[in-house]
């Protein structure tokens, strides 16, 4: 599956450096050429020997040895590959790359890079959760690098929890998809923007309103979004899913947050999604103490929240822009009215009342409405199903009329 495929493996120091060897095996298995770039630290656990055997290629760690007169190595290896891996990632290498330093023969190779780069980290789960390594890998994903993320279990530390580098074998798998996939996947090249879940809006310490939405519909949409190419972000309110992999997510708690994350990214996005269940009302007084009950009923004062989706209506360019309607009754009429004063392109109309799908349901119900009146009705099916029909509907719809 992967002839002809050049793929660089940079060798960061942790213990799962072990893995990386059998990830070269698998990888060359496939039919891709591997060749292999070790930090100092990952020679600690693994002799380059091992990985020479099995990419069958020179392994690569002074900076200073060139072993070609004809090239300069760190530039020549940065040029030759297709896609370049960093598996096992440590903490310290992602502070380097982040920072631009150029230390060693795999920093200054990433450097010299043109190629796609995927990091896949592998550390203690503290380390990962730093605030330091956090906003690091925030920057490299804004320089464009992609992320494998470590999965949970066990670690060499005796602590239980994410760190672990993903298992070569699915790394393998998200190679093959890339290249397989990559030349005619729908959303390649494109940035889009999903919301999902409630927001949520405070009371005091103790109490908030928010609303029954789960998630699932808008973590649908992202990961049908990554798998049909896209550069995925997430933006969501308080549920208990798990990140489809691949995307990014940022977690927010109020209409006010998801506003300002979805600012951040609408310049440079294709499409946004606006799955959200966004509140309408927010307190007007958040109380810093826990309120205190007394007699007789009581009323909490209510202001409106910024309706997201009608500020990116109003400053659209090149965006195009999907809403939802939840609906209890009137649902096309309704949607459609939404569509038009929010400026939209498509909008998804939900009526949560069917038995077949609404909040919290694993499976949906809904028509989607285009810019010039078009209703696509799509029956019942499982949100993961539905998240990829739309999308598909949509991506199709919105070329032809470019
Ligand atoms: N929306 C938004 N910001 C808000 C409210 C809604 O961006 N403050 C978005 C939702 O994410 C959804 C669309 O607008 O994509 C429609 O949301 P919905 O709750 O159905 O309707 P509202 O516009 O809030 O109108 P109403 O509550 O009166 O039905």
């Amino acid at each position: 599956m992967l002839a002809d495929k050049k793929i660089l493996l940079c060798v960061t120091g942790g213990i799962a450096v072990y893995k990386a060897v059998v990830l070269v095996s698998k990888l060359s298995q496939a039919g891709a050429q591997v060749k292999v770039v070790m930090s100092r630290s990952a020679m600690q656990f693994v002799q380059p020997l091992s990985f020479q055997v099995m990419s069958r290629n020179d392994v690569y760690w002074d900076t200073f040895d060139e072993k070609e007169s004809s090239v300069i190595a760190h530039i020549d290896l940065a040029d030759w590959a297709d896609l370049i891996l960093v598996a096992p990632t440590t903490a310290n290498f992602i502070g380097k790359l982040a920072n631009g330093i150029a230390d060693d023969m795999p920093s200054t190779i990433l450097l010299a890079a043109t190629a796609p780069v995927w990091i896949a980290p592998a550390m203690n789960v503290h380390m990962y959760e730093h605030p330091a390594v956090l906003r690091n890998i925030d920057r490299l994903y804004e320089d464009g690098y992609r992320f494998i993320e470590p999965s949970e279990g066990f670690l060499a530390c005796g602590y239980v929890g994410k760190g672990r580098l993903e298992e070569p074998e699915r790394i393998v798998e998200l190679v093959d998809a890339y290249f397989n996939e990559s030349r005619d996947l729908p959303l390649a090249g494109k940035k889009v923007v999903v919301t999902a879940g409630p927001t949520l809006e405070r009371i005091d310490p103790v109490r908030y309103i928010s609303n029954f939405s789960s998630g699932k519909m808008g973590y649908a949409m992202a990961q049908a979004a990554v798998e049909m190419g896209a550069e995925t972000i997430l933006i969501s309110g308080p549920v208990s899913l798990e990140s489809p992999k691949g995307v990014k997510l940022i977690c927010i708690e109020s209409a006010a947050e998801m506003l300002d994350a979805v600012l951040d990214y609408y310049q440079d996005a294709d499409y946004v999604v606006k799955s959200a269940a966004v509140a309408d009302y927010r307190p007007m007084t958040v109380h810093d103490q826990k309120m205190k009950k007394k007699d007789g009923t009581a009323s909490i004062e209510l202001e409106r929240t910024t309706d997201i989706l009608k500020t990116l209506g109003a400053q659209k360019t090149t965006q195009r822009l999907i809403g939802f309607a939840a609906e209890t009754t009137d649902a096309l009429t309704y949607g459609k009215g939404k569509l038009e004063s929010k400026n939209l392109d498509w909008i998804i109309v939900n009526d949560v009342t069917d038995p077949n799908g609404g909040f919290g349901s694993d499976s949906n119900v809904v028509t989607l409405v285009s810019r010039d009146g078009v209703e696509h009705p799509f029956p019942a099916m499982e949100k993961k199903e539905l998240a990829k029909q739309l999308l598909k509907a949509i991506v199709q719809e919105g070329k032809r009329s470019l």
